[in-house]
């Protein structure tokens, strides 16, 4: 079976170039959506002709221009979106409807993902390794390797394992931590600190039972994923 042919959409992000790596490293024809907006962003435009030059197609477009995204996913079999969701850096997540309506306009896509995610480089592997699997047809893939499976008390004891230091612990009630919130508060620091209340106070990540989907690390065994001490040791 010939492998599908991607398109990532936002290909030079944080998450993006790897996801564009990890198409070209398990041999997906990959395609990169090169926005015409770039102009004369240099860094990007140097990251996407390297992309080329490993084998990936760039394709121009433009959120601005339906008509060029339809183009763009007309070549392809799967379209990748990692345009950022997060407050704390470049805020699409409505402009990325505009890329539904011309997925759903071309009507060939077969797979739309979009993003969520932990070591950056694994959630690549991962995410291109579910591309052409028939066992995620119309699922949810969730990234909880057991070996990473840690509290937040757990993550700071092994940091002072890992770093030789022992940190000041303040322990802030969930009630103290709600109240912390403002409503005159910048909404972007509003919606992180109640990303921080639904990871860390109420487990949000953990606390519920796979159904619909599969784990990463069970279904493909064989991608060696980051340990957490080895994740940490990068920041030594
Ligand atoms: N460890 C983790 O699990 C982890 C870490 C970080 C992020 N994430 C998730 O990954 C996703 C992507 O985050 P990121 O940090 O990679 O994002 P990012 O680097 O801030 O941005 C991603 C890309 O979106 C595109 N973009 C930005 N502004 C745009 C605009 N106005 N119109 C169209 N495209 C625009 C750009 O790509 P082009 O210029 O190439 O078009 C940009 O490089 C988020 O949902 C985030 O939550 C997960």
């Amino acid at each position: 079976m010939s492998k599908s042919k991607i398109l990532v959409v936002g290909g030079t992000g944080y998450i993006g170039k790897r996801v564009v790596k990890a198409s070209l490293d398990q041999g997906h024809p990959t395609y990169v959506l090169m926005r015409r907006e770039l102009g004369f962003e240099i860094e990007k435009l140097q990251m996407l002709l390297s992309f080329k030059k490993q084998g990936a197609h760039l394709i121009e477009g433009s959120f601005s221009d339906h008509q060029s995204l339809v183009d763009a996913v007309k070549q392809v079999d799967v379209v990748i979106c990692t345009m950022s969701g997060v407050q704390f850096r470049s805020h699409n997540i409505l402009l990325q409807l505009k890329l539904v309506d011309a997925i759903k306009e071309a009507g060939n896509i077969k797979v739309v993902k979009t993003s969520c995610f932990m070591d950056e480089d694994d959630v690549a592997t991962y995410t291109i390794k579910t591309i052409d699997d028939p066992r995620m047809l119309n699922k949810t893939l969730y990234l909880r390797p057991d070996e990473n499976i840690v509290t937040q008390n757990q993550l700071v004891e092994k940091w002072e394992k890992v770093s030789g230091v022992t940190l000041r612990r303040e322990h802030i009630s969930k009630e103290d931590f709600l109240a912390s919130m403002k409503l005159d508060m910048d909404e972007a620091i509003r919606a992180a600190l109640a990303r921080i209340y639904h990871i860390f106070y109420e487990g949000c990540m953990m606390n519920f039972e796979i159904e619909e989907g599969e784990e990463a690390s069970k279904l493909y065994p064989e991608v060696r994923y980051t340990r957490m001490d080895e994740y940490l040791a990068r920041y030594l």
